[in-house]
């Protein structure tokens, strides 16, 4: 599949939920959202469906996302279906890690390849106050080191710096990363929060984390990227430390040139830009008796719409009509 940019479109992210067990500030508001009704979503055998057809078309990688996946019952299973297909080279899944500590296991039996963490503070009581939580944090930690233990690995740890927030951090994360021989991940903040924190004063551009390593005594080498659209700019520390860092830039750097990914939210639309400002209904189609060959149409005319980029620098930028918990990051 292939958009009008020219873009090969390999990479599917599945919501499969609108509900989150936190509640993170530079994502959701403090007060509670109307999530979607239950038979507003997909059901399991209505997303497994939508993605073997997606693999006849060349999806090769899904990331299961959220809100947060594992509170979904069954996600397991899901995965498990998934891997059966045989169709995709990996499934991963970027979770908020709070019940990976009993999960990584049989997440990783049922055919899960690694798993992405957020973690945006090592300190326990900053932890609470940005995902509006109880002493979460020391969880959180346990289900990384369990996550490695069963070989979900690379197991990448992801932090999205916020100025003010977090930004003080930025050296302990990094030797977190070599503590622990993982993958840290600094985010630059994007304008998809739902209280409208976002600001361009709060973020922290790639540039200004390498500036703040190397003044540490910290200096990075690029690291070749796995392949043209990966997020992340790659860094290992030079002087053979373990660990990598990962900067993800897309407000001073964007990717979108590159982009290959589409994403299936929870209640059965495609959006073909984290930024759209319009979804793709295929939930109506499913419930409504489409042939395979019906959404394999809809589908096509779909990617041929993706749009060129997000656009968040041009001074006329318009806000997604999601914001982040309802898209899946
Ligand atoms: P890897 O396959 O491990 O590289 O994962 P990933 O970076 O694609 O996924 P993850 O869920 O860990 O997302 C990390 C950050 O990148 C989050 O803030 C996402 O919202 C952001 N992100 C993922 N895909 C895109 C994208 O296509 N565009 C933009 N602007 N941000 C994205
Ligand atoms: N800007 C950047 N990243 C965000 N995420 C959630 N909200 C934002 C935002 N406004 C991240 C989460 C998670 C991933 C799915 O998206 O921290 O790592
Ligand atoms: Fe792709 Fe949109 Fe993300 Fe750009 S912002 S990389 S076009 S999904």
């Amino acid at each position: 599949m292939r958009d009008t940019y020219g873009r090969q479109i390999t990479d599917l992210r599945v919501s499969v939920t609108d509900r989150c067990n936190f509640r993170c500030i530079y994502c959701r508001s403090a007060e509670p959202e109307n999530y979607q009704p239950p038979e507003h979503l997909l059901t399991w055998a209505e997303m497994l469906r939508l993605c073997r057809i997606l693999g006849t078309l060349g999806i090769r990688k899904i990331r299961v996302t959220g809100g947060e996946p594992l509170v979904r019952p069954g996600v397991e299973d899901f995965i498990a279906q998934l891997s059966s297909q045989g169709a995709f080279e990996e499934i991963s899944i970027t979770t908020n890690g709070l019940t990976l500590g009993e999960r990584a296991q049989a997440l990783k039996a049922a055919g899960a390849s690694r798993v992405n963490v957020s973690v945006d503070s090592l300190q326990a009581e900053r932890f609470d106050r940005i995902t509006r939580t109880k002493g979460t944090l020391r969880r959180v930690l346990e289900g990384i080191e369990a996550a490695q233990a069963v070989g979900l690995n690379p197991v990448k740890v992801n932090a999205v710096v916020v100025r003010g927030f977090n930004d003080d951090e930025i050296v302990d994360f990094a030797k977190f990363a070599i503590q622990r021989g993982l993958v840290m991940r600094f985010i630059e903040f994007m304008p998809l929060d739902a209280d409208h924190i976002w600001d361009r004063a709060r973020v922290v551009t790639a540039e200004e984390i390498r500036r703040t390593l190397e003044a540490a005594g910290l200096p990075l080498e690029e690291v070749p990227r796995h392949y043209g659209s990966e997020t992340a700019l790659r860094y290992r520390f030079a002087g053979g430390l373990p660990g990598e860092i990962g900067l993800v830039a897309p407000v001073s750097e964007p990717f979108c040139g590159k982009c290959s990914r589409i994403r299936l939210t929870a209640d059965g639309k495609i959006r073909t830009c984290l930024f759209s400002r319009l979804d793709h209904d295929l939930r109506g189609l499913l419930r409504g008796g489409a042939t395979d060959g019906d959404l394999v149409d809809e589908i096509e005319h779909i990617i041929a719409a993706k749009e060129d980029g997000h656009h968040i620098n041009d001074p006329d930028f318009q806000p997604a009509n999601r914001t982040m918990v309802f898209i899946g990051g």
